[in-house]
């Protein structure tokens, strides 16, 4: 691992779920842990870059040399990240979780229990990796795909669709890898290849990928 990889540049990677309120004690969120986001900013900064770090609600310490900026709902997140871009960034790797939906409303109290049925209505939340990769200033843009099936060819379609840099898919059907996990294993792609990133350890994935984004960026 080459500690120069990234000397000089400014690394932002969201990390983590986001949490989206129903009323004052509940909430909509996923299984993601953090871990996988925590360990690239770790990579990216003994690879020398500048990293901030944007998290949604985890139980993890911060790497050593990382800013962290903690965020809960997925518009938090976004309004941080759109903020560190337009101050200005090198690389964007959206690891985190982010909820698609959010409540329409968050009740003000606690909702009653009352009727058999209720109902809870949806709004979509803003991509915040494909507003990065549409920013004005356009940093080298990194996504994550979580795929139950078809992964290769759902992670292709996100690549075009949010149009990035590079797309790091993992499989999250299995135990093993993926949410939670301290493993993981990706396929990695960008326009015109691929490189499989066999089961290890998230912190080592963390460091292939560094080394992935370094050679590619570089190029571009
Ligand atoms: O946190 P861990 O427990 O270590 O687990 C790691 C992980 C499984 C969460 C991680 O490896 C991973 O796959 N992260 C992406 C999870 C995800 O939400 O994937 P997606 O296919 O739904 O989203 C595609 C991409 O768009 C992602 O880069 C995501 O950050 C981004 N996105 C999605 C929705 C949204 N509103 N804004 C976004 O930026």
């Amino acid at each position: 691992f080459d500690y120069n990889l990234l000397t000089g540049l400014h690394v932002v990677v969201t990390a983590g779920p986001t949490r989206e309120a129903i009323d004052p004690v509940r909430y909509i969120t996923n299984q993601s842990s953090g871990k996988m986001g925590y360990a690239i900013a770790e990579a990216a900064a003994e690879a020398g870059a500048r990293v901030t770090l944007i998290s949604g609600p985890v139980n993890l310490p911060t790497p050593t040399r990382v800013k962290r900026i903690d965020v809960v709902r997925a518009e938090d997140m976004y309004n941080a990240s759109m903020a560190v871009v337009d101050e200005g960034c090198d690389v964007f790797i959206a690891t985190a979780a982010v909820a698609d939906y959010r409540p329409s409303v968050t009740a003000e109290h606690k909702i009653k229990k009352s009727t058999e049925e209720i109902h809870l209505t949806l709004v979509k939340n803003p991509d915040i990796v494909a507003a990065v990769s549409a920013h004005a200033k356009r940093p080298f843009t990194v996504g994550f795909a979580a795929e139950t099936r078809d992964v290769v060819a759902y992670a292709q379609a996100k690549l075009d669709n949010k149009k990035l840099d590079m797309i790091a898919t993992n499989d999250v059907s299995g135990e093993n890898v993926g949410f939670n996990s301290d493993n993981n294993a990706l396929t990695v792609i960008w326009p015109g290849g691929h490189k499989v990133l066999p089961l290890a350890a998230k912190r080592q994935i963390a460091k292939q990928l560094i080394e992935l984004i370094a050679i590619r960026h570089k190029r571009d």
